[in-house]
């Protein structure tokens, strides 16, 4: 049986950082499954198709096949054959997958593949609903988070180090109703599972993060 680990939490608390580091001191696959979402929303930007538009964007789901390629051990995002692992990386895709992520037809449609991932090999894979929804029977469950002002410190950082000149404020308000629109919409919120065990990381430095869930999935191993 393969062993399951499930880190959720709201944008920007480190959890795909974390995630990435642990998976490869252990050996495990990381999972990013924001990008399944974020593959989803780029198809739909750049088809013109409005992410509001919900009956269009169910209507073209037939049409997208997202897939993970894990290449040397990092994972690869592709749509239809095309590798999108930097494309999907933009505030406009953020908010784009934001939107999608909250039709269910959405969730449904990567439910499987998701499952299907984490049946064939170990993996820590992080997103909002893995503990509560995709993953029930993980054998461990990591809530993530940081203060709002703290997470956007590190995705303004994040988005400088890339060469951009994003306004602080702007991150900052990006995550608020970020946060907003994934905890309040009605299908799988960002929530806490109840047997996840919460680690905030507001006054961890990157690597004091990584240690704590190394060694939290050193235990349970
Ligand atoms: O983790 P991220 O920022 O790449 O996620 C992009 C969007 O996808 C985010 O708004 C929340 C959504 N998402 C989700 O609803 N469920 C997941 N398992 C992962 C991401």
């Amino acid at each position: 049986m393969s062993i399951n680990i499930a880190i959720d939490g709201p944008a920007g608390a480190g959890k795909s950082t974390i995630a990435r580091k642990a998976a490869a001191e252990l050996g495990f696959i990381y999972v990013d499954t924001g990008a399944l979402y974020r593959s989803i929303a780029y198809f739909c930007v750049s088809r013109e198709v409005s992410p509001e538009d919900t009956s269009t964007v169910v209507s073209r789901l037939d049409e997208i096949t997202p897939e993970l390629r894990f290449i040397d051990g990092v994972q690869h995002v592709f749509v239809n054959g095309e590798d999108v692992s930097d494309r999907i990386r933009t505030p406009e895709i953020s908010l784009a997958a934001s939107r999608v992520s909250a039709i269910p037809e959405v969730r449904q449609f990567l439910f499987g593949l998701q499952k299907k991932i984490a049946a064939e090999n170990n993996v820590i894979m992080d997103g909002r609903d893995i503990g509560t929804v995709v993953l029930p029977d993980a054998q461990l469950k990591i809530f993530l988070t940081a203060s709002p002002e703290a997470r956007a410190k590190r995705r303004y950082a994040e988005l400088c180090e890339k060469g951009n000149a994003p306004d602080y404020e702007q991150v900052l308000a990006d995550i608020i109703k970020r946060d907003k629109d994934d905890s309040e919409r009605a299908i799988a919120p960002l929530k806490q599972a109840e047997d996840a065990v919460l680690c905030d990381t507001t006054e961890l430095t990157l690597e004091e993060s990584i240690d704590k869930i190394i060694s939290m999935i050193k235990e349970i191993l």
